[in-house]
Parts: C-alpha cells; structure tokens; sequence
C-alpha cells in the first residue's frame, strides 16, 4: 500500500525546515512523538516525577508490547534502556566467555560492538575473527558455516551497517546459529524502524535498536530483545535494585525477564516517546515503509552516481535507506558543509566507524545521506543539484 505522503508530511513540524537526509543519523519525530513526551514533561512538572509514573503506568508498560508488536516477541523478553549501545553491551557482556572462545562478526561490523570484542580479547583471551563477505558484499554464509567449530561460543553482527546500504543476510546467518547451537546477537541499531523485523524468523538470541534513527523516536532511548531460550542463563554484568531483589542479607535474586538488563531510573518521557514512535511506524507498516525507503534511495543512487567525480560505495544484492558517497579531489566534511549551508543535512561517516570493511575498501570518510519514507524526490533532486554544483565548482 502506497504511504500517504501528505499525511506524514503533516506530522513534520516543520515543512519550512531543513531538508532532512540523515536518518541514519538521527530521524524527524512525528508531532504525536513529540506530544506524547512533553504531555509527560509537563505531567511530571506538575505532579512530581513519581506520581506521573503512578498515573501514567498502563501507558509506559504498554511500550513494552509496542516493542514485542514490532519485533514479533512477548514483552518479557523486552529491556528499555538508554540507548542501543547500553542494551547491546549489557547482553555482551553478560555472556561467559572463557580463554579460546570464539566470536564471528561480520567485516562491517560497528566500532563500538568490535571494540569490545577487542576488550574481550585482551581481557579473556577470546579470539575474534571476521566471516569474509561475498564478492557481492554482504556476510558470506557459506564462509560461516566453514568456520563453524565447538570453538565459536558467538556470532555476532550487525544488520545493516552504520556506513553504507548493505543489508546483511541475519536470518540465512540465523539458521546457521540455530542448527549449531551458537549463541547470535543482531545489532538492528540502522534496520529498527525502515523494514520489517522478526526476531523468529532471524533465529536470534539478541537484538538491540535504538529510537532516534530510522524509528523516528527520542534521543536518549533504546531497546534490547533477548530470548526466552537464554534469558535466565545470562547474568548482566551490573545490578541494581531493580534487575534484582536483595532477599537476604548475603544473597539477591535476578527479575527473570528482561528487565534484570535495566536499572531503576527511567526517562519516561522518552520510553512512552518510544512507544509512540514504535505505534506509528506500525500503523504505516514496515513493509510500506522498506518499499518507500528502497525506492527512494535507488533513485538517489543513481542520480548520484552520474555527477562527474561521484563514486557511490553502497555494497550488497539488498539495498537500503542509507546512500553514501565520496567525491573525487572534496573531502566529505567540506561537502556535508556546503550540503549544510544549503539547508540539506547529512553526516560523514569516517573509516574508524567500520574500521575492517573501511580499510578493506580503502575507504575515504564517506558523505552518508539516508532517506526515509517521507522524503521528496524534490529533496533528492535537491542535494544531487548541490552535488553536482560542488563538482562543476571543484572541476
Ligand atoms: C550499527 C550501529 N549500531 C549501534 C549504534 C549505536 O547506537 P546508540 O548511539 O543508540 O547507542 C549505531 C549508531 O550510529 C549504529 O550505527
């Protein structure tokens, strides 16, 4: 079903802003997002922080179901925590790595995850390796299944990396986990929110996402998933008083949900914020929005792709939301300026960020723009003009 363009573009605030083509950044909220968090703000102005909780507590355990609806899990197996990278971490490391073990990541894999694969290395002496990608780009599954041995304790990747359009192939990596009883970890930080996700069909032990990118939610909040199936088996690497219960004075106990991988404090604004977000995208339909995102950003791909100059670096057989490109002679930051100065807002993506995929393509930083379902090709003729513009200037 075809998005209704005028409607979403009604719940912008502002038509009269910049034009917006860093989603994988950080999205637009829609007006009922942003509602939705100050009518808590000024809840909790006028009643108190925890009397507004009290109140409003059906809606904010009712985030928990938004999450599980998008995810296709139940809401036990739901944390709501600061942001992707907490959730992320917080399963990580709650997993019991011995001297020996493997991991197996993709070559796109996010700075932040391969960093503490590294730390984990050095700490614990597990051994990390990547899973070479096919000749196309994205993970390579038969490589997977030949590195596979009683060594690998995990596979680890993410979805769709944070510099460029590769969608990688997690539920052909999931059925490889499941059939060798790997523990699988999905980073679904740049897919949440811009196709459809279902934790049964990518067979994964864990998922993390964040609500500002392509959710169109808050800063500040994020999600985790982790399955029933190992949920009681991982201890989270930090308590407090509410992950556990302090039942006797030399011993607690764990929550057995998923909620044992947050910590009491909450910004409610953001999490119903999130919720709100989460039910919007739901009523359009993730579907809908995968089709719009794809078409969109193969249209910006190929315009750009005939400016002299312009190399576009989007690898994979499936493409996303995210388009980035480089041209030859202008570093990225000068051109995400002069997009900038022209109303038309991107970001850089640097090597460090995907450090083993970068260095294996000899990536420069890259101009990352990503388009989501409410943008115009207007916007896209927009920014490939001022492409084009900086080219004819720098020839
Ligand atoms: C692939 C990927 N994973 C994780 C993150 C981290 O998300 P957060 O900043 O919400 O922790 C990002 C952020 O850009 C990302 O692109």
């Amino acid at each position: 079903m075809a998005i209704d363009k005028q409607a979403v573009r009604h719940d912008l605030l502002s038509e009269q802003g910049s034009m917006h083509l860093d989603h994988a950044g950080a999205a637009l909220m829609p007006r009922c997002v942003l509602k939705t968090q100050i009518d808590h703000l000024e809840l909790e102005a006028a009643v108190g922080g925890y009397e507004a909780k009290r109140l409003r507590n059906d809606q904010i355990e009712a985030v928990y179901d938004s999450v599980a609806r998008l995810i296709n899990c139940q809401r036990k197996e739901v944390a709501i925590v600061e942001n992707a990278t907490v959730g992320w971490m917080m399963a990580f490391y709650s997993i019991p790595f011995e001297a020996g073990d493997r991991i197996l990541t993709a070559e796109a894999e996010y700075a932040s995850n391969y960093l503490a694969y590294l730390q984990l290395a050095r700490d614990r002496g597990v051994v990390v390796e990547t899973i070479p990608s096919t000749a196309t780009g994205e993970l390579c599954v038969e490589s997977l299944k030949a590195m596979i041995d009683d060594s690998v304790k995990l596979i680890s990747v993410t979805h769709v990396p944070t510099n460029g359009g590769l969608v990688n192939p997690v539920e052909a990596i999931g059925a490889v986990a499941t059939a060798n009883d790997i523990l699988y970890i999905v980073d679904a930080c740049q897919s949440a929110g811009q196709m459809p996700l279902d934790v049964n069909a990518i067979q994964c032990d864990v998922l993390s996402a964040t609500a500002r990118k392509w959710l169109r939610g808050p800063r500040g909040v994020g999600f985790l998933y982790v399955s029933k199936r190992i949920l009681e088996s991982l201890h989270p690497p930090m308590i407090d008083l509410f992950s556990a219960v302090w039942v006797d004075v030399d011993r607690y106990e764990l929550r057995n949900d998923a909620r044992r991988f947050e910590n009491w404090e909450s910004n409610y604004a953001a999490k119903l914020g999130l919720g709100s977000a989460i039910d919007y995208a739901l009523d359009i339909g993730l579907d809908n929005i995968e089709t719009e995102v794809t078409r969109l950003a193969e249209i910006l791909r190929d315009k750009l792709g005939e400016v002299p100059d312009v190399s576009v670096h989007d690898i994979g057989q499936h493409k996303c939301g995210i388009v980035t490109f480089s041209m030859a002679g202008v570093e990225a930051t000068e051109i995400e300026t002069w997009l900038r100065e022209n109303r038309i807002l991107v970001s850089v993506s640097s090597p460090a960020s995907t450090l083993i995929d970068a260095s294996k393509r000899k990536l420069p930083a890259l101009v990352r723009s990503s388009v989501h379902y409410y943008n115009q090709e207007t916007e896209i003729d927009a920014l490939v003009n001022c492409v084009k513009a900086i080219a004819e200037q720098d020839g």
